[in-house]
């Protein structure tokens, strides 16, 4: 009882410390202060096989900035109910093997919604994740079809890494330029029509639709998305309690050279850099 009490007070003095030690003066502009006393309705869709750090690396930062603006988040299923980090399995191609998956480690998150009772949103979150392919392979369209029918409605869509293959499904991404997972980049490309794909990028701002690179950008990219909508002043205290210094140059991308990915800055994309790992 005595360790859950500390566990609650310390809890609270870091909420009236964080409140009251943001900085008084401020540089934000008029739409900035307006965005921050404002109600922004979150989404998240998930779907079996969503890669952890691509939803939960947004997520810390906007659970902290939650201290700050008021929001609310829904996280949309196909169905209410506990959603897997692992794929189920499937097949690779028609005749193929069966690829099973089951001995990835499999944290869920609990869908609250469907496409059909998810209320209004502002911001959609889209993660990427194996279990993407899968959906392709199942012809199931269930996500970009969920985006297509939120698009016009929400201020702002966000994906990170292979999260862009649903955007430009949906087509969303048509006429913008847009980036994705490294790694996977042939497989994500060849997706949706009229989209630019930048080859070296940490992360994309295209009018409402922002594309970060793989897994670990996406925390890059929240931080200039929250700094974008409401200046800097907590989004920096943020990161000062969360203890990550985010990339802020848009043109960082060493994983660019890592994974070979045609038409990469060779010159620019290093700059900065300590190095990945191996690299
Ligand atoms: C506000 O100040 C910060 C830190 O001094 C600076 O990085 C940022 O660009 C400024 N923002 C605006 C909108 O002037
Ligand atoms: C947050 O916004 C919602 C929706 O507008 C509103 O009902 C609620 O009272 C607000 N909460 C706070 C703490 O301002
Ligand atoms: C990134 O791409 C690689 C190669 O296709 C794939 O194995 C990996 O699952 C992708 N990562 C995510 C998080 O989608
Ligand atoms: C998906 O669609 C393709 C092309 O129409 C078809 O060949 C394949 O059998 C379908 N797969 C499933 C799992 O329904
Ligand atoms: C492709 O995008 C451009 C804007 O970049 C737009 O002018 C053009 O109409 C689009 N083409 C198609 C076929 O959608
Ligand atoms: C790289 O640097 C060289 C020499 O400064 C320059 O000629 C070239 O245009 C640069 N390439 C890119 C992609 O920036």
């Amino acid at each position: 009882m005595r360790g859950f009490s500390v566990v609650v007070l310390s809890a609270v003095l870091h909420y009236v410390e964080v409140a009251f030690s943001s900085p008084i003066a401020s540089n934000a502009t008029a739409a900035q202060l307006a965005n921050r006393k404002r109600h922004w309705s979150i989404g998240y869709v998930v779907f079996p096989g969503w890669e952890p750090l691509d939803v939960f690396g947004p997520m810390e930062i906007l659970y902290e900035m939650s201290i700050y603006a008021n929001m609310t988040l829904s996280v949309i299923g196909k169905e209410v109910g506990p959603v897997s980090t692992v794929p189920p399995p499937h097949q690779m191609d028609p005749g193929g093997p069966i690829m099973d998956l089951s001995f990835l480690l499999g944290p869920t998150i609990t869908a609250t919604h469907t496409p059909e009772t998810a209320p209004p949103l502002d911001f959609i979150f889209v993660p990427g994740g194996e279990g993407g392919v899968v959906l392709e392979k199942q012809n199931d369209t269930w996500v970009e079809d969920f985006i297509a029918s939120r698009a016009d409605e929400a201020q702002y869509l966000l994906s990170v890494c292979t999260g862009s293959a649903f955007l430009a499904k949906s087509g969303v991404l048509s006429g913008k330029k847009a980036t994705t997972n490294k790694s996977a980049w042939d497989k994500v490309v060849g997706n949706g029509k009229n989209v630019t794909w930048v080859p070296s990028a940490r992360w994309v701002e295209d009018g409402k639709v922002w594309t970060s690179s793989g897994v670990a950008a996406g925390l890059d990219m929240t931080y200039t998305f929250m700094k974008h909508l409401y200046g800097t002043d907590d989004i920096d205290q943020v990161m000062n309690i969360i203890e990550y210094a985010p990339h802020q140059d848009p043109h960082w991308d060493p994983f660019s050279l890592v994974w070979n990915v045609p038409g990469a800055n060779k010159n620019g994309s290093m700059v900065g850099c300590a190095g990945p790992a191996g690299y």
